[in-house]
């Protein structure tokens, strides 16, 4: 109720601001072909969407503390600290020139990045609005160029992003707040999680395993996911034959004290990612040409992760089809990534980055890459390793228990002796050395993803 009181508040000036604007002929927009993608920025998306509410002051300037007019927009947002107190208490920055970690210490991005407003009103609901304030997000294409800007390291001049991005005039639009479950899918199988309960201020995580029953071979080239509202994340995982746990038994990670639940913790052990997903709606098609093997009889561990911090009860669920192809149309395996580091010494009160290498004898095309590690970790990055593109950064994650995964579109060839590095920053805060294991309070250090061979 109070959000629509406060934005039928906030239309009635902005119509104002804006029949001002027209009479005086403040602010005219700058139509000059801009020369560099910060100006293409600024003119074509800000000044359009942003200006009319983030100029000298305006209410709404004094309120969010930012100035978006040409004159000073830039400057206001690079290296500036957020007037938002919970951003600053969360280490943000409104905008870093720091490349791909800048994403992720990005308030302006939090704010303006709507199909992550699941997450971002969920678990930060002191940060205020989804910008633009009171109208449509922008579209995709908008998105995407900011993105890609903030990436190249958000520089003032020159052209860093392909402009054909900004053709995609898609917008995301929320789920709609009835749960519609998916179809069974025409070509392929359906799994199905839940419906769970998710008690009052606690956060259950659990996992299924759960066969296919599938008597033949089956190549999957697209996965759709839908799931309930308050869905945190949900990961498929699979197992080297003879650990798969028992079928069909829930297992949560958590009793309802919150404590770990060491059998859950123990059957995870040699889990190996194959997709994953931090939205309620999921499509996702595997490159060109390229599925997933499912051998007749395999199975998935299907993990779901449910937050719940309001006082009553919500419910959990989760449906997964996996559509296949047929198997003449497959050119190439999708092969699962696992590369994990296992000598693991982190003495007690101290910062410790850890690194890994590994090189591959085979051409390998990685399409997606994950990380995983535990409570101490708190940056997490994947380079490439030899090459034309020795050194360049391209996984990154701050986040131990929400780690990004990013999906390469073209996918990064690696030749025959290159490969992937990884560099994680662990702060053992605790009185104990943290050694490589199981338990919470181990630690891990894996690169999860998915390639395929030529
Ligand atoms: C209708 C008016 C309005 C429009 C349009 C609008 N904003 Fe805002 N903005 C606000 C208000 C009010 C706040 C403070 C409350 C909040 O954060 O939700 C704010 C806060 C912000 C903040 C956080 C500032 C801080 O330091 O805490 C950012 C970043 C921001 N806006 C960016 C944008 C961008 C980028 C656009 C255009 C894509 C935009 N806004 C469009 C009104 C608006």
């Amino acid at each position: 109720m109070q959000k629509y009181i406060f934005l039928v508040f906030t239309c009635t000036l902005l119509i104002i601001a804006c029949q001002k604007d027209d009479n005086s002929g403040l602010n005219p927009p700058n139509t000059e072909e801009p020369t560099s993608s910060w100006e293409l920025i600024q003119r074509q998306i800000f000044e359009p969407n942003c200006v009319a509410c983030h100029t000298a002051g305006t209410t709404f300037a004094n309120q969010s503390g930012l100035v978006l007019t040409e004159d000073v927009a830039y400057e206001n947002l690079v290296d500036k600290l957020p007037k938002n107190p919970a951003a600053v208490a969360d280490g943000l920055m409104l905008l870093e020139q720091n490349g791909l970690p800048s994403l992720y210490t990005s308030f302006l991005w939090e704010k303006i990045n709507a199909p992550n407003q699941d997450h971002f009103y969920q678990d930060h609901p002191e940060y205020g609005e989804i910008m633009p304030l009171g109208t449509p997000p922008l579209t995709n294409g908008e998105l995407e160029y900011i993105r890609q800007w903030i990436v190249a390291g958000a520089p003032k001049e020159s052209f860093v992003v392909d402009e054909a991005v900004l053709e995609d005039d898609t917008r995301f639009e929320p789920p709609a707040e009835d749960f519609v479950p998916l179809a069974i899918p025409v070509s392929g199988v359906q799994l199905h999680l839940g419906p769970f309960q998710v008690a009052p201020n606690y956060e259950r995580e659990l996992f299924q395993y759960q066969k296919l029953n599938n008597t033949e071979d089956l190549y999957v080239n697209n996965i759709e996911i839908a799931m309930r509202k308050g869905s945190h994340h949900f990961i498929l995982y699979d197992y080297p034959s003879g650990d798969e746990p028992i079928e069909g038994e829930i297992r949560d990670l958590r009793d309802e004290n919150g404590n770990d639940n060491f059998e859950t913790l123990f059957s995870m052990r040699n889990q190996i990612f194959v997709f994953g997903t931090q939205f309620r709606n999921t499509n996702y098609t595997y490159p060109e040409g390229v599925a997933l093997k499912i051998p007749a009889g395999q199975g998935f561990d299907l993990n779901s992760h449910y937050v719940n911090y309001g006082d009553s009860p919500v419910t959990g669920e989760v449906y997964v089809n996996l559509n296949t192809v047929d198997p003449s149309k497959v050119e190439h395996e999708a092969e699962e990534l696992f590369l994990s580091k296992t000598s693991i010494f982190l003495p007690a009160n101290q910062e410790t980055t850890l690194k890994s290498e590994f090189t591959f004898s085979d051409k390998r095309h990685v399409f997606l890459l994950t990380s995983h590690a535990h409570r101490l970790m708190k940056e997490f990055r994947i380079f490439i390793k030899g090459g034309a593109r020795d050194g360049e950064l391209v996984y990154f994650t701050n986040d131990w228990e929400h780690p990004a995964l990013i999906n390469f579109e073209p996918a990064i060839t690696l030749n025959p002796g290159e490969g992937l590095r990884a560099e994680a920053v662990y702060d053992n805060y605790t009185d104990q050395n943290v050694s490589f294991g199981l338990k919470s309070t181990d630690e891990m250090m894996i690169i999860f993803g998915a390639y395929y061979k030529d």
